[in-house]
């Protein structure tokens, strides 16, 4: 096969990332959640494309599809890891994640074409828990493979009450194989990612392409308010104690605690809200909802979680509710590699592009990776920053441009590896 140009790989690009949006668990839009049919079906279509480009796939036991290509140094090499996530948030765009694992293939693809020869081997990722969407876990097959998946992480249920582990069985997975997902530090060379930047500042910059220092820290919590049903003709208001009007206080105070973090990137979200007995005529007795808060640094999230938790216990005391949060996902900020990013830079660079180095304030799979080995990140501008939302939308010039970028470092990290 000859070596794609510049147009062809970004049409190569937008197909794939096409077939992969038609692979869903909800045909009005794109839903795939990890360990569903879609994820099953999304996995297949993956391995079959990493077979097309030269790499020997497999499946690992968290569903992590991993391509293989030798090194041509032969046996003994490290490994390079290349990857990102194939699971989707619920109406997701088709980009987040997918042009990760996309731009792996496509860029070992045309590393044969021009037949590059390497010091060390690649192994192409594709998570399938990223957005932690399904199971109270997030990260669990990246942190699987840098050996740190929490224990009790498989007896965690989904709203369905099923469980992981119940999960990963009917998936055709064994759970008893999940130590052997583990890499060996030792054999491993760093991590790449490349991911749509899901933020506005390379397109207001007009820069296709961008460099990650960090990754934002976040932290995910869960809490429930409980007051007490009562009949909404006759229940006098004074005399309530409604669990939603609560929630609700706590939500606005919440919201506000962000706002005022602006200056630190602090940002909250209430994503999900659950109210029963949820009827049009009942006071609520209880509500159940989620907290995901973030900031490019550590201090300023830890310090809004104080806050939040002690004015939400004020609230509730006044309200006469009972109030419980806890946290159950939590990452520290991560830093990028520098080694890694100059790598990225080396690829930019070569593209006649500036290397502009910013912070992602979305989570990544580089969180629970940074525990195996160093990660490097390279963002691509995608339209009006929107992400998480059917809107998402890139060039195919810009994820071309993201490919031979991620081709560049690839041969950045080989000449800087002594000759044997
Ligand atoms: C993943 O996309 C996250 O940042 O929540
Ligand atoms: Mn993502
Ligand atoms: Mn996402």
């Amino acid at each position: 096969m000859p070596p794609s140009d510049r147009t062809e790989l970004g049409r190569r690009c937008q197909r794939l990332i096409g077939a992969l949006a038609a692979v869903t668990d909800d045909p009005h839009g794109v839903t795939r959640l990890y360990l569903s049919p879609a994820h099953k079906r999304a996995t297949g279509l993956v391995a079959d494309w990493m077979r097309t480009a030269g790499l020997t796939a497999s499946i690992d036991a968290l569903g992590t599809v991993r391509g293989h290509l030798d090194a041509a140094s032969g046996p003994g090499a490290k490994r390079l890891l290349i990857g990102s996530h194939i699971d989707t948030v619920v109406n997701a765009g088709r980009y987040d994640g997918v042009l990760g694992v996309v731009a792996g293939i496509l860029a070992v693809d045309e590393l044969r074409r021009r037949r590059v020869a390497l010091p060390f081997a690649i192994d192409v990722l594709a998570f399938g828990d990223e957005e932690g969407v399904r199971f109270p876990t997030t990260l669990a097959s990246s942190s699987a493979i840098a050996g740190r998946l929490p224990p009790g992480a498989l007896d965690l249920c989904d709203a369905r009450k099923v469980s992981l582990r119940e999960a990963l069985v009917g998936f055709g997975l064994d759970p008893a194989q999940i130590s052997a997902a583990a890499y060996d530090p030792a054999e491993v060379l760093g991590y790449l990612e490349v991911h749509i930047e899901q933020g506005p500042v390379l397109e207001h910059e007009r820069l296709p392409l961008g460099i990650v220092t960090s990754i934002a820290g976040q932290t995910r919590l869960k809490a429930t308010v409980l007051g007490e049903a009562g009949h909404a003709g006759t229940a006098p208001m004074n005399l309530r104690r409604d669990a939603l009007a609560a929630a609700a206080e706590i939500m606005v105070m919440i919201e506000t605690i962000g706002r005022a973090g602006a200056a630190d990137s602090l940002v909250a979200t209430v994503g999900q809200l659950s109210v029963s007995p949820g009827a049009v005529n009942v006071v609520p007795a209880r509500v159940d909802f989620t907290l995901d808060v973030r900031a490019a640094s550590d201090p300023p999230r830890l310090a809004a979680l104080a806050e939040i938790r002690a004015r939400s216990r004020e609230i509730a005391d006044r309200r006469h509710v009972g109030f419980v949060m806890e946290a159950y996902h939590e990452s520290p900020t991560t830093p990028c590699s520098p080694r890694l990013a100059a790598a990225f830079a080396a690829g930019v660079e070569r593209l006649g592009l500036t290397p502009r180095r910013l912070t992602s304030g979305a989570g990544h799979d580089g969180h629970a990776v940074h525990h195996l080995t160093e990660v490097g990140m390279l963002f691509v501008r995608c339209r009006g920053g929107i992400s998480h939302n059917p809107m998402e939308y890139a060039e195919p010039e810009d994820m071309a441009l993201a490919v031979e970028a991620l081709i560049g470092a690839i041969e950045a990290l080989a000449a800087s590896i002594p000759a044997a």
